[in-house]
């Protein structure tokens, strides 16, 4: 079978591409990345020499390339991870989402349905989506896979879009396709820009530690390797057409997280308690800032037997770990062309 992994450079694409190579010897994995500001090939180094193993450097968005690319390999099944996946770029430059995230993916469904068009047997396209699309929700309730989709930044409207998309090739096409949309994940190869790696960045180098508005917005956070265990059995039980939500079970306010982060890597760096929580700075909110996010993954758990294997204490321990013991990883993608989004995005914090 060949499994074109895209955006398996990226943080959670390299965890399911290490998983599918490292546990399907009989696949051959091809990965597909544009390698962006968000793809780093170091993310893959303990498998880059496998001989079920293929990288292709490209874009999803150039439509003669992948048509050329299925045309040549004909590809079983896609699991497509690659997207431009922070909000708070998505607020500055929003049509780079619309042409990855919308664009990209129909570019990708469209050479898979000229490939496989006369028969779908055993071929699957996988999407890989987000709780965002389903908007925000109050102080109490949970998304499930029918509450329906409101999504509020140029991001959640972009994986929004791609989902329906998805969904319509298989309508209208009879493509096989599956799609899971899941909660904020953490843990190894996170690009320094969404809240838990930056923040663990800053504390590191005792920078202002900029959280919007009053602090007071929830997370529904996962480990990502019990993401990427959740999709390689959606990838080989799930069933047709469906959805499943994926979640941690395991809602925290921003400034609880924060605070919690913060006692931790004092006592790994050795620094009086209380020390790293005087970094805190209230800064700007960010516009259209989504209250709360909580997933019920009760359908997942219940009909494939999936459950989060870490807690968040066991995760989030192993995380700063990694980090306090992956400098050079941590310097490699915070120079450059980051240092400038950062100044941009905080020049009121800094
Ligand atoms: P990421 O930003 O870390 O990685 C994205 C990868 O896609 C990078 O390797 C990048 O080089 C590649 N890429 C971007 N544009 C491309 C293009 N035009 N052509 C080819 N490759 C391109 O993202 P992530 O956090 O690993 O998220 C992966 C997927 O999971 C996304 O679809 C995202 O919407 C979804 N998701 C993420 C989270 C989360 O918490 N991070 C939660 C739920 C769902
Ligand atoms: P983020 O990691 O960007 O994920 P998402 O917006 O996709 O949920 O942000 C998580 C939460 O942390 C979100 O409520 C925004 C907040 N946040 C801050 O307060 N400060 C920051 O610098 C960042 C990046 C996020």
């Amino acid at each position: 079978m060949k499994v074109l992994i895209t955006g398996g450079a990226g943080f959670i694409g390299s965890h399911v591409l290490s998983l599918f190579v490292e546990n399907y010897p009989q696949y051959n994995v091809f990965n597909l990345d544009a390698l962006t500001y968000a793809g780093n090939l170091e993310n893959l180094k303990k498998i880059e020499s496998n001989p079920n193993y293929t990288f292709i450097k490209g874009d999803i968005t150039d439509e003669n390339f992948i048509n050329t690319l299925f045309e040549h390999y004909k590809f079983d099944r896609v699991i497509h991870l690659a997207a431009e996946s922070h909000v708070d770029r998505s607020i500055k430059t929003p049509l780079d989402f619309i042409k990855t995230n919308i664009l990209g993916t129909t570019i990708l469904l469209n050479a898979f349905k000229n490939t496989w068009e006369d028969d779908f047997q055993d071929k699957l396209f996988y999407h890989v989506s987000t709780d965002e699309v389903y908007g925000t929700l109050g102080p109490t309730g949970l998304f499930t896979e029918t509450t329906p989709y409101d999504p509020n930044s140029p991001y959640s409207a972009s994986k929004a879009s791609s989902d329906h998309i998805v969904r319509s090739y298989g309508e209208t096409y009879g493509m096989p396709y599956v799609i899971t949309n899941c909660s904020n994940n953490y843990g190894q190869n996170q690009f320094p820009e969404k809240l838990i790696p930056l923040f663990i960045n800053n504390i590191i180098n005792k920078k202002a530690l900029p959280v919007y508005g009053n602090g007071e917005y929830t997370r529904d956070w996962l480990y990502v390797k019990d993401h990427a265990k959740a999709i390689d059995l959606v990838f080989h039980k799930g069933k047709n057409k469906e959805t499943y939500n994926i979640g941690g079970f395991n809602e925290w306010k921003n400034i609880d997280l924060i605070k919690e982060l913060c006692k931790q890597m004092d006592v790994k760096l050795g620094r009086p308690q209380g020390d790293s929580e005087q970094l805190i700075t209230f800064v700007e909110d960010r516009p259209g800032h989504d209250l709360r996010y909580a997933i019920d993954a009760s359908k997942i758990k219940d009909e494939l037997g999936w459950e989060p294997s870490v807690t968040f204490e066991e995760g989030l321990a192993i995380t700063i770990h990694w980090y306090l013991n992956n400098e050079t990883w941590l310097n490699n993608v915070t120079s450059g062309a980051y240092q400038s989004y950062y100044n941009k995005q905080y020049h009121k914090a800094t």
